[in-house]
């Protein structure tokens, strides 16, 4: 589906509270769909930009995400997410697997915290720009990250590890029960699962979005993986409100969907 010139909209890129805000993208298609991503957003400009090829099919994941990255320069501020920095500040590094990694804030402050990471993406134009970020932040990081581009559509790690994080792996193409189901079966026993995603009920009210099929509640994700059950044991499981602030200064409290579990067993 090509872009024309009726589906551009403004794209919101948000006053940032904390490292974690909402990115709003309103896309005109006779009637107002959208996506609602997350994260991070970079903060510097205002524009006008194409929408992004929306897509619900798994085989064009990979052009959808391009395309939203390509739209502009770099899309999020390249800091940590949040609930990634409040649950893993402090505790002993490993090897860490980050799905959905995006422009690499977040693997990148795990290997500043001593982890090993493998940073997963669809999107090659989003690795680009996270081992840009990595060799102009200077940090010596002795090859602790390595940026894979893989489609969790169809792709499954080989290995284990003592933290998979997943923050904001919402995508239309992808089914979220498989993501995370995919992050939780790589997560070695005695290894953390962490996931944090936005609240459906819990959008920013500015936002033209509503993409169901993509957000989780916290329940949902406990049942789905069956956290609550004897392989894991469950240690956070809520939601987490936040201020933001909205293109137009307005005011809003949005809230994070956290889960965190230790594996007990395979
Ligand atoms: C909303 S962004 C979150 C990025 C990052 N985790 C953050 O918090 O800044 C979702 C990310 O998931 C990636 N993604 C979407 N579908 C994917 C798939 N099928 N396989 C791997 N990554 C995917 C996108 O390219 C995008 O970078």
């Amino acid at each position: 589906m090509g872009i024309t010139a009726h589906q551009v909209l403004p794209v919101y890129h948000l006053t940032r509270i904390d490292s974690c805000t909402l990115l709003v993208w309103g896309i005109a298609k006779g009637v107002i769909a959208g996506q609602a991503w997350a994260m991070n957003p970079d903060t510097t400009h205002h524009h006008e930009e194409p929408a992004p090829f929306e897509t619900t099919d798994p085989v064009h994941a990979a052009r959808m995400w391009d395309e939203m990255y390509s739209a502009s320069g770099r899309r999020w501020s390249g800091n940590a997410n949040p609930q990634l920095v409040a649950e893993i500040s402090g505790k002993p590094g490993g090897n860490a697997l980050d799905l959905g990694c995006g422009e690499g804030g977040d693997a990148l402050w795990l290997a500043s915290q001593g982890w090993n990471v493998c940073a997963v993406d669809v999107s090659a134009v989003a690795l680009a720009r996270a081992a840009e970020h990595q060799a102009s932040a200077g940090q010596d990081l002795h090859g602790q990250i390595s940026w894979e581009l893989r489609d969790l559509n169809d792709w499954k790690p080989s290995a284990e590890f003592d933290l998979v994080s997943a923050q904001f792996l919402h995508s239309t193409a992808l089914p979220w029960q498989q993501a995370l189901a995919t992050a939780a079966g790589a997560v070695r026993t005695g290894g953390m699962l962490l996931i944090v995603g936005h609240h459906p009920d819990h959008l920013p009210p500015w936002g033209a979005h509503r993409v169901a099929h993509a957000l989780f509640t916290a329940a949902d994700v406990v049942a789905e993986l069956e956290l609550d059950g004897h392989r894991w044991r469950l240690d956070v499981s809520e939601d987490r409100r936040r201020p933001i602030a909205g293109p137009d200064g307005q005011e809003a409290v949005v809230a994070d969907v956290v889960l965190s579990a230790l594996r007990l067993q395979a």
